[in-house]
């Protein structure tokens, strides 16, 4: 299938950059084809897009959707002036725990859904609500049915009436053995109110050792150990960043770790929004997620992170929208999506405007005209 009628075509690819007047050539799940309209192939079938842009899906490679119940309470307190705090995570695992099977699956399937409507093409899920072992273990099968990677969060909270270092070993053994062969990913929540940095560091060791990528909650709250950690384990990426030290700019700016942000959160939490110029000045790679939960950013939208980052975190709207397609990809540690070039997964949002800019511009307002994920029209 050729898509023609591309105004703008963010391709992320360095050699190919960003393209006017451009065609996508389709071939089952991968992209055969990408360049100017004038030198399109036939294909057996074509869409024309009319003038739109079209960028790669968004990679949302921050969410936590296997849970159950609401916690609205919760955040009109907040919007009252109440602080957010890690001990509310305990209220969804009480509900996640008490849901069956397919309340937690019919819960995947909208918010994937909603997800997917708006533009996200691949996306990531954590455990996390269920910190028993045969809670963790059923929320990594499930969501392993509905996203494409699964992380293990069983580090999430020490679940009350539980000592901490009772429930790290817990975690480190017989959890881990559990529900290793199900992800891909092992994370802790490194923060005041959930794990410090040396059971922070118990739990990626072990993760380690059973043949999981690393990735970690850290600097959510206040300055703390969890991006240094997330360094000296070699994680794919450290999440939130929300309160960096030089240094821990410095040393993100010397390792492979992505900054995933997640100005959503931030704002849900009323925290400050993270400091990107510095990120991105030191040259850190920097990805933006959705951190959809139901504590502390109950959003799936990509485009929203994206507005926030342009118009509120000072990102250039080509920055932000490579940190929240090719940035996320690089945070799975993926090369063939977020990204639109021959052989990638064929992965592809359409907006019903003529370029990326709208996504700024027009903050607030649905863009998504069509979305393929891996070659399937979805909208
Ligand atoms: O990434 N920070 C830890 N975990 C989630 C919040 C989960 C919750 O409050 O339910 C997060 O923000």
């Amino acid at each position: 299938m050729v898509v023609t009628g591309i105004a703008e075509l963010t391709t992320n690819d360095g050699a190919l950059g960003k393209l006017t007047d451009a065609a996508l050539v389709l071939d089952g799940d991968r992209v055969a084809w990408v360049g100017p309209a004038a030198d399109a192939p036939a294909a057996d079938s074509r869409v024309d897009v009319e003038g739109r842009a079209v960028l790669p899906g968004w990679v949302d490679s921050h969410t936590h959707l296997v849970f159950a119940g609401d916690r609205t309470a919760e955040f009109g307190a907040r919007m009252s002036g109440q602080p957010y705090a890690a001990g509310g995570i305990a209220v969804t695992v009480d509900a996640t725990r008490a849901a069956t099977d397919e309340q937690l699956a019919a819960g995947l399937r909208k918010h994937v859904a909603e997800a997917v409507s708006q533009g996200t093409t691949y996306i990531e899920t954590k455990t996390g609500y269920g910190l028993t072992v045969a809670d963790e273990l059923r929320s990594a099968v499930l969501a392993g049915q509905h996203v494409d990677e699964v992380t293990f969060l069983g580090a999430h909270l020490v679940p009350p009436g539980m000592q901490a270092d009772d429930y790290v070993d817990l975690v480190c053994g017989p959890m881990l053995d559990a529900v290793a062969p199900h992800v891909t990913w092992a994370d802790v929540f490194c923060e005041t109110g959930a794990f410090d940095e040396e059971q922070s560091r118990a739990v990626l060791t072990a993760a380690g050792k059973k043949g999981l990528g690393l990735r970690v909650h850290g600097n959510q709250l206040g300055p703390g150990p969890g991006v240094r950690l997330a360094v000296e384990m070699g994680a794919a990426s450290v999440d939130h960043c929300t309160y960096l030290r030089p240094a821990d700019v410095a040393a993100l700016a010397d390792s492979e770790t992505v900054a995933t942000l997640l100005p959503a959160c931030d704002l849900s939490t009323r925290q400050p929004l993270p400091e990107v110029r510095a990120l991105l000045d030191a040259g850190v790679t920097v990805a933006l997620a959705s951190n959809c939960n139901p504590g502390s950013s109950y959003t799936s939208s990509m485009a929203f992170c994206v507005a926030t980052a342009v118009l509120q975190m000072r990102m250039t709207v080509e920055q932000a929208v490579r940190a929240a397609t090719l940035g996320g990809a690089l945070a799975l540690r993926r090369d063939d999506i977020g990204v639109l070039r021959p052989g990638a997964r064929a992965d592809v949002h359409v907006l019903d405007a003529p370029s990326t800019t709208h996504l700024a511009y027009r903050p607030g307002v649905p863009l998504t005209w069509a979305v393929w994920r891996a070659g399937v029209r979805q909208r």
